[in-house]
């Protein structure tokens, strides 16, 4: 198959891209701005085209989209906090981004796959939601996300356009940009700094690995049914103090570096996703959040040459910014 994949050098998108071009040997256009979170470095030897360009820029989108025959969109701004402090470029990118792509897979006929988050759903404290549950988001990023969810399903039900969605749950794995959890607490372990721990930590988070979620987007995009929104979630939910105190035991760093900051606003307590509509088109998890986590922190471990230049970069400004005044 021909895909168009947006955002294909950020954290998912690299991942689905090396699974289509490695398992699947199809033929991948990747389209990227390339913003802090996206790199070319996270597409090391894997064949594809690249067009560096924004899904909001129409020319961009019709030099990318030459040929394909499905576009794949998870280009986003993708950090909660930072949507807090900036909400502008989120707004942007999923709103009128998810615009100019749609009109430029509906000009072309094809089938088009939006890439979307459990956190269009809100927070629930008991059971887990379902394809059916009230959109009810909470933060500037999964409020932008809900936006765009809804104008993928306007270009079904008015235009007649092929589309799905896939809403994942949290994702950990190789390439995650260390301004998410697992991949922030695994390298302030290595490096002996304090593990910011947001509020009271017993906020709960429905883990899936990366590669699973791709699988499961690739078995949407394969079988999904237009106009319908498909649920792709972990096996394993867990507290986030859980999450850290299992990364200090595996990294071996010392217990008394986690540290209580101030709750993020708006903080969702729990996400929980059903995904039985996806294991009816023959998806399933493969990998454990034990087994997953181990395999996410000896890849951090192998690889300081790809996450030490971000570390030592703007990164720097952002984590100064985020957490400056409250780990002193
Ligand atoms: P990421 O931040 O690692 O990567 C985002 C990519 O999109 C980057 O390569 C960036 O350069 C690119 N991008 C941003 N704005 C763009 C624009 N305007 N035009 C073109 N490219 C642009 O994000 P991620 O964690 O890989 O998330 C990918 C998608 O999956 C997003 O849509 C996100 O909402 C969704 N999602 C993420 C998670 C998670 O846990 N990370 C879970 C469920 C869903
Ligand atoms: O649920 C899917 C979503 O998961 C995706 O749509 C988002 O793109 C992705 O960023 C992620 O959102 P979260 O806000 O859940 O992920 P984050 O890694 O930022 O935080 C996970 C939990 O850990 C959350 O409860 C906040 C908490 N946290 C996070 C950071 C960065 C801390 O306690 N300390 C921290 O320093």
């Amino acid at each position: 198959m021909k895909l168009l994949v947006c955002g294909g050098a950020g954290f998912i998108g690299s991942n689905f891209v090396r699974q289509r071009v490695e398992e699947h040997g199809d033929e991948v256009t990747v389209l990227d701005k390339l913003t802090y979170a996206g790199r070319r470095e996270n597409l090391e030897g894997v064949p594809h085209a690249f067009v560096h360009g924004a899904i909001e820029d129409p020319a961009a989108v019709a030099e990318a989209i030459e040929g394909a025959e499905a576009v794949v969109n998870f280009a986003a701004e993708t950090h909660v906090d930072r949507s807090i402090a900036e909400p502008d470029a989120f707004v942007k990118t999923h709103a009128l981004g998810t615009f100019v792509l749609l009109e430029g897979a509906r000009e072309r006929g094809l089938r088009y796959l939006q890439v979307s988050t459990d956190e269009v759903y809100g927070s629930i404290e008991e059971g887990s939601f379902t394809e059916e549950s009230p959109l009810e988001p909470s933060s500037p990023y999964s409020a932008t996300k809900t936006g765009a969810d809804l104008l993928v399903q306007s270009y079904t039900r008015t235009f007649g356009m092929e589309t799905v969605i896939c809403r994942g749950s949290n994702n950990y794995g190789p390439f995650q940009y260390p301004e998410k959890l697992i991949p922030l607490m695994i390298l302030n372990a290595f490096s002996g700094d304090p593990l910011p721990v947001y509020g009271d930590g017993q906020q709960v988070r429905n883990w899936l690995y990366v590669r699973d979620f791709c699988s499961g987007i690739g078995h949407v995009l394969a079988h999904g049914e237009a106009g319908e929104v498909y649920n792709v979630g972990g096996p394993d939910e867990c507290t986030n103090l859980e999450v850290v105190e299992r990364i200090v035991e595996l990294t071996g760093a010392d217990p008394s570096l986690i540290t209580y900051v101030e709750d993020r606003p708006g903080h969702d307590r729990r996400y929980s996703l059903g995904s039985e509509k996806v294991r009816a088109l023959g998806w399933e998890a493969q990998v454990r959040f034990e087994q997953g986590l181990e395999e996410t922190v000896a890849w951090y471990r192998e690889n300081p040459g790809w996450w030490e230049p971000i570390r030592s970069g703007d990164y720097r400004e952002y984590y100064e910014r985020q957490y400056g005044s409250s780990l002193g």
